[in-house]
């Protein structure tokens, strides 16, 4: 503790990443990186950067990969806004729109650092629990919140949204701000960003980091009506103006070119995981209907905690979250194929051992 700490950094409770081991070789199930290299296009992008352009600043507007993200969405240019990585894009999102007058809400299982944002800029949150079965009844919710976040497909949970439902919550709340976080929508979920055009209460927030593999070059999009994207670089422009640099931007955009490998890749991804769904369930895991590149399930029995350290020791990597609820469920994420028959070996000894 300094005595220089200000109120915010004695107060807050930040935000903890899933580990980056450097020590030892694990299979990493842990932080729902992609398990393929980016494409080789991006190889090749990152390899055109000359050192004349190091020299010089970004394009601070980033209006090549807008102008592809636009093209490919079906959208204008000024509905596009792209930031380091979503988690930047969402710690924008927080100062753009609400006040510390407002409430916002979100579940009480989410992506955890909604509630770091909502404590970092004061902003007063609803947090109304999900079903015994991790659904959401947006029934729950009072009629005055000025926000919403929803991941969809929902994180750590993995369990999807339609967009019917949510273009019926966009109607009915017309003064909320619907935020969806679509950092999973490629791997099954249907994305609301064709609605964008026509309700400016949806600010639909998207990432380069799954589907796409650069999740080490950071880069996350959101896509909504000009007037709340001029709201997103009010904020930025009073932050850092450069927040893309000029290997990333350059990047993304080949990554969002090379359809044919996008498509490839998070269709592999699926039937890895499809495959891995049944396997759990064959050895009698409980598991959540994932659309995400991540399987959430539990053991019965068995605490969560000493399932992920009999995975660890045995050279396998996931995530946790020590919550109410949830302790005893693990998030997987979904590797390669023989990663995966790794984890389901493992599990089924693990089973076997109990019984
Ligand atoms: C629901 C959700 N939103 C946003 C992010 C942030 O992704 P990134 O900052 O890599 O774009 C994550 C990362 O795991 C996530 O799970």
């Amino acid at each position: 503790m300094s005595r220089f700490y200000s109120d915010t950094v004695k107060n807050i409770s930040p935000y903890v990443p899933g580990e980056q081991p450097k020590d030892r070789r694990f299979i990493k199930l842990n932080t729902n990186e992609n398990p393929y290299p980016a494409s080789p296009a991006v190889i090749e992008a990152v390899r055109s950067v000359t050192g004349l352009e190091a020299r010089l600043y970004p394009d601070p507007e980033a209006s090549a990969l807008r102008r592809t993200l636009a093209d490919h969405s079906g959208l204008a240019m000024n509905q596009v806004f792209v930031g380091n990585g979503s988690d930047e894009v969402l710690a924008m999102v927080f100062p753009a729109f609400f006040n510390r007058t407002d409430t916002i809400a979100f579940p009480d299982i989410t992506y955890s650092f909604y509630p770091v944002y909502a404590a970092l800029y004061e902003i007063p949150s609803l947090i109304i629990a999900l079903a015994e079965d991790f659904t959401i009844d947006f029934n729950a919710y009072p009629n005055n919140l000025k926000g919403f976040l929803l991941a969809n497909p929902n994180a750590p949970t993995g369990i999807a949204v339609s967009a019917g439902k949510i273009e019926e919550l966009l109607q009915l709340r017309p003064d909320m701000l619907l935020v969806v976080d679509e950092a999973y929508i490629d791997f099954g979920g249907e994305s609301v960003i064709s609605l964008v055009p026509r309700y400016d209460n949806l600010l639909v927030v998207q990432t380069m980091s799954k589907a796409r593999s650069l999740a080490g070059l950071r880069v996350g999009m959101a896509f909504g009506a000009p007037e709340l994207i001029k709201g997103l670089e009010s904020i930025r422009d009073s932050f850092n103006s450069y927040t893309l640099d000029v290997v990333a931007q350059r990047a993304a955009k080949a990554a969002y070119e090379d359809v044919a490998y996008f498509k490839k890749t998070r269709q592999t991804i699926m039937t890895t995981r499809d495959r891995a769904v049944a396997a759990l369930l064959e050895i009698g895991m409980q598991v959540c209907p994932s659309s995400a590149n991540f399987i959430f399930c539990t053991l019965p029995g068995v605490a969560g905690a000493e399932v992920q350290q009999y995975l660890r020791d045995n050279g396998v990597l996931v995530r946790r979250f020590a919550m109410e609820r949830i302790e005893d469920w693990l998030r997987i994420t979904v590797g390669l194929e023989e990663e995966m028959d790794e984890v389901i070996r493992l599990l089924r000894l693990l089973v076997q051992q109990q019984g």
